[in-house]
C-alpha cells in the first residue's frame, strides 16, 4: 500500500488546526491515505517516507512558529547532495491562519522558500485564513488544496 500523505501543522488557537483537517478531508477525498502530525511530534523519517506533503502554521511575526521552523532546520538532513535530494519533485501544499494577510504572505512565503525553492519540491499555490473570514468559504479552500496535493501523486 503507498505511504500516507503528511499534514503537518501546529495551532496556538485552533484556527490553523481546523484548515489542517479540512486539507487531510481533501487529500482523503482525492483517494489518498492521510498521516495528521503535530509539527513538534515530526521526525525526518516522516518526511522522507511521504510522497507528499502539507505543512501549515499559524502566522506568528509574520513568519512560522517555532515547531514548523524546527521542521524545516530538521530537513536539512535532506536537503542537496548530502541529502540525496530527497524531497526534490514532490508535492507540497503550505497554509497558514494570520491576524493580517499581509503577514500571512510573508509566513506562506517562508515555507514556499523553504520548501519550493530550497528543497524544489512542488509547491501548489498555498492557501491563507485572516481572522474573521468566513469560515465554510476557508474549509473549502482547504479542502481544494487537500485534494488537489492528492491529485499531484495521480498525475
Ligand atoms: C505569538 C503570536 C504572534 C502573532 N503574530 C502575528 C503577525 O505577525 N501578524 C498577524 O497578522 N497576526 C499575528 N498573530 C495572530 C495569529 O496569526 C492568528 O490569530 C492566527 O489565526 C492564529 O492561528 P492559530 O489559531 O492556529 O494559532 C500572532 C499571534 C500570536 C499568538
Amino acid at each position: 500500500m503507498a505511504a500516507p500523505v503528511l499534514v503537518i501543522y501546529d495551532s496556538g488557537s485552533g484556527n490553523t488546526s481546523r484548515m489542517a483537517e479540512a486539507v487531510a478531508d481533501g487529500i482523503r477525498a482525492g483517494g489518498r491515505e492521510v498521516l495528521v502530525k503535530k509539527a513538534e511530534a515530526v521526525e525526518v523519517s516522516d518526511l522522507q517516507e511521504a510522497p507528499a506533503f502539507a505543512v501549515g502554521s499559524p502566522t506568528y511575526f509574520s513568519n512560522v512558529c517555532w515547531s514548523v521552523k524546527k521542521v524545516i532546520d530538521e530537513s536539512i538532513a535532506l536537503y542537496g547532495e548530502g541529502g540525496g535530494y530527497a524531497l526534490r519533485g514532490r508535492p507540497c501544499a503550505v497554509f497558514t491562519s494570520s491576524g493580517s494577510e499581509r503577514d500571512a504572505r510573508d509566513c506562506l512565503r517562508m515555507l514556499e522558500l523553504a520548501f519550493g525553492l530550497h528543497h524544489q519540491m512542488e509547491v501548489l499555490p498555498g492557501v491563507i485564513r485572516v481572522n474573521g473570514q468566513a469560515e465554510e468559504e476557508v474549509t473549502q479552500r482547504c479542502r481544494d488544496l487537500g485534494e488537489s496535493l492528492a491529485g499531484k501523486l495521480r498525475a
